[in-house]
């Protein structure tokens, strides 16, 4: 193989146009990197806020941050891999929509032989999000009913898988109909179309009044205040994501007139920071996959020359599940 592969870079912040598909060299690994040849790579969310400059990075860089291949060589200082091993991450120096990449050893994980590269870069990132969010973040318990929203997404999905798995009762949320049917077909036990009905009275019908002890919110923005609503004292708000817009100004003293709440807003990269923790909230994840308790649903597949594309069908709320980049 050469070392020059397609990649996709952007010199500025802007829409989809600002994707440019380009040759890159990638160099010898560094002493504690991998080189790994990517057979697929995750879109995600979080691409687009890096595009758009929500959140920010040197100018220019590449996009992505989750991806599955093999590892074609090993940096000096490396001894858990060696060339031909089978591997994935979903946290990493940006730069992920690439044929082929150097990576930070402690972030690649080996995959199991029962997984394979297409749903791995389907799942890293969104899945590892799902393990610290109902296992760290909030330990969801058996017999409890949470708030999910965007429940028929990429992170959605798993989460209804994960939470059923539990022996947990998810309310989601979905914009249309045919959404709500999937995220109930994927371990849902109720789903609210938000776009349609009022969630903070479908909440307290279904819950008999109780309310839930915790919302996981993804989109931001616009569900920012219903969340609050549909927390019993002492919830907590898991505010992990801006698919709307960021959640900006707001006031301490609503969480005190809400009913004495708590309100976090966490990111995958803390929670996976060490090689020893990423390596255990991987084995859960794979293990709930190999089970079969997970299926992940990759819904969208596209080559890198349609990267803008792929990420304007995210941002337009037409995908479900997982969209990756298949690539050699
Ligand atoms: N903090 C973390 O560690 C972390 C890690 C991974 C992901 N995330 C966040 O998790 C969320 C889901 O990520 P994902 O990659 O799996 O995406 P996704 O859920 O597949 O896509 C986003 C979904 O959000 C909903 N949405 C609501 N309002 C929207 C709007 N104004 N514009 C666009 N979408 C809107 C849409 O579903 P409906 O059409 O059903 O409303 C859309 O399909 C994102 O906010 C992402 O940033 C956070």
């Amino acid at each position: 193989m050469s070392n020059l592969v397609k990649a996709i870079r952007i010199e500025k912040n802007g829409g989809p146009e600002v994707l440019q598909l380009v040759q890159i060299e990638v160099p010898a690994p560094g002493d504690n990197e991998v080189t790994i040849r990517q057979h697929a790579a995750g879109l995600n969310f979080i691409d687009i806020y890096f595009r758009d400059g929500l959140y920010k990075n040197p100018l220019p860089h590449g996009l992505g941050f989750e991806g599955a291949g093999e590892v074609t060589a090993v940096g000096k200082a490396v001894t858990r891999f060696k060339v031909g091993d089978r591997v994935a991450y979903g946290q990493s120096p940006i730069g992920g929509y690439a044929q082929a990449r150097n990576v930070p050893a402690a972030q690649v994980v080996k995959l199991p032989d029962g997984i394979s590269f297409e749903e791995a870069a389907a799942m890293m990132l969104k899945g590892l999000t799902v393990q610290y969010l109902l296992r760290q973040t909030y330990r969801i318990k058996e017999g409890e009913t949470i708030l999910f929203h965007a429940a028929a997404g990429g992170v959605g999905l798993i989460a209804c898988q994960w939470a059923a798995a539990l022996g947990v009762k998810v309310i989601g949320t979905a914009s249309s109909p045919e959404k709500a049917a999937l995220a109930k077909a994927h371990g849902a036990w109720e789903v609210i179309d938000y776009s349609k009905e009022n969630v903070v009275e479908r909440v307290l019908e279904l819950t008999g009044g109780k309310k839930v002890p915790v919302v996981y919110d993804g989109v931001g923005k616009d569900t920012w205040m219903t969340s609050l609503d549909c927390l019993q004292p002492r919830g907590l708000m898991v505010s992990y994501g801006n698919a709307s817009g960021a959640v900006e100004g707001v006031n301490l003293g609503i969480l005190a007139a809400k009913g004495s709440l708590y309100v976090t807003r966490p990111t995958l990269a803390v929670h996976v920071n060490t090689p020893e923790k990423m390596q255990a909230a991987a084995d859960e994840l794979f293990e709930m996959v190999l089970a079969k308790k997970i299926k992940i649903r990759i819904d969208q597949r596209y080559p890198l020359e349609q990267a803008g594309e792929a990420q304007a069908a995210l941002a337009a709320r037409k995908t479900t599940g997982a969209t990756i980049f298949t690539l050699n």
